[in-house]
């Protein structure tokens, strides 16, 4: 029988994390979790409920009393916060843009972790975001830090756009990939790094394909 490890994998905005760790899981038949959708539904609600993002006990006390589902279709990731389904608008330039300064406060990130080991905990997981080898699971068997070149990952960001019929400039994108860098990497807790042990994946010059193959091969399965 398959063995149900934990596989953390973290990394910077846009170097494909998301796409990589649903292709390990599918092949695994393991559940992929998005750690990142969680921090941008509960930006959704500071956003939907009047609460200033000043206003870090608020929104503390209001992340310890919201229910953040993720279900899984065979088509995609939907989420839900208590009971509405948040699957689009998580994913707004809006929610994207301030979802750094809630994940900056540490009470929301103890109510998320704790949520995320929940989910985690039984393992036949592929657990993406930026601290999960780090902070989440320090002991998962597997950890990948996955990177790319700035500019890759902003050329990687402008396709997608450009294939949602989207018309966005470059130079914008690459500019709001190395502000979120900075912030992702230079908030005082939980900062985004690579984890002790963590196997590095450079993906600039590599396909999604690679990658997920190099990650199954490392797990010892045949992709
Ligand atoms: O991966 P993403 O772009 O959907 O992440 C959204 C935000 O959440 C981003 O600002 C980084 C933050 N995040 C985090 O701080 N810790 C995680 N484990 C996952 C995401």
């Amino acid at each position: 029988m398959k063995k149900k490890y934990i596989i953390a994998i973290d990394g910077p905005a846009g170097a494909g994390k998301s796409s990589i760790a649903k292709m390990v899981a599918k092949k695994l038949g393991f559940v992929y979790i998005d750690t990142g959708a969680m921090y941008r539904a509960v930006t959704w609600k500071v956003l939907n409920s009047g609460i200033g993002f000043n206003n870090k006990n608020k929104i503390s006390e209001m992340t310890k009393k919201t229910s953040i589902e993720l279900k899984y279709t065979p088509e995609k990731l939907k989420v839900y916060v208590d009971g509405t389904d948040v699957t689009e608008s998580i994913r707004s330039q809006e929610v994207t843009l301030k979802t750094n300064i809630i994940s900056s406060i540490q009470e929301v990130r103890n109510v998320l972790r704790e949520k995320q080991r929940q989910l985690g905990k039984t393992g036949g997981v592929v657990m993406e975001g930026r601290d999960i080898g780090t902070y989440v699971f320090p002991a998962a068997e597997f950890k990948f830090y996955l990177d790319a070149k700035p500019r890759e990952r902003a050329l990687r960001r402008w396709n997608e756009l450009k294939a949602k019929g989207r018309n966005v400039d470059l130079k914008e994108i690459t500019l709001a990939i190395y502000r979120r860098d900075y912030c992702d990497r230079h908030r005082g807790i939980s900062p985004l790094k690579k984890a002790p042990g963590a196997i590095v994946i450079d993906s600039t010059n590599m396909t999604q394909k690679e990658v997920a193959e190099k990650i199954l091969k490392t797990v010892g399965m045949q992709a």
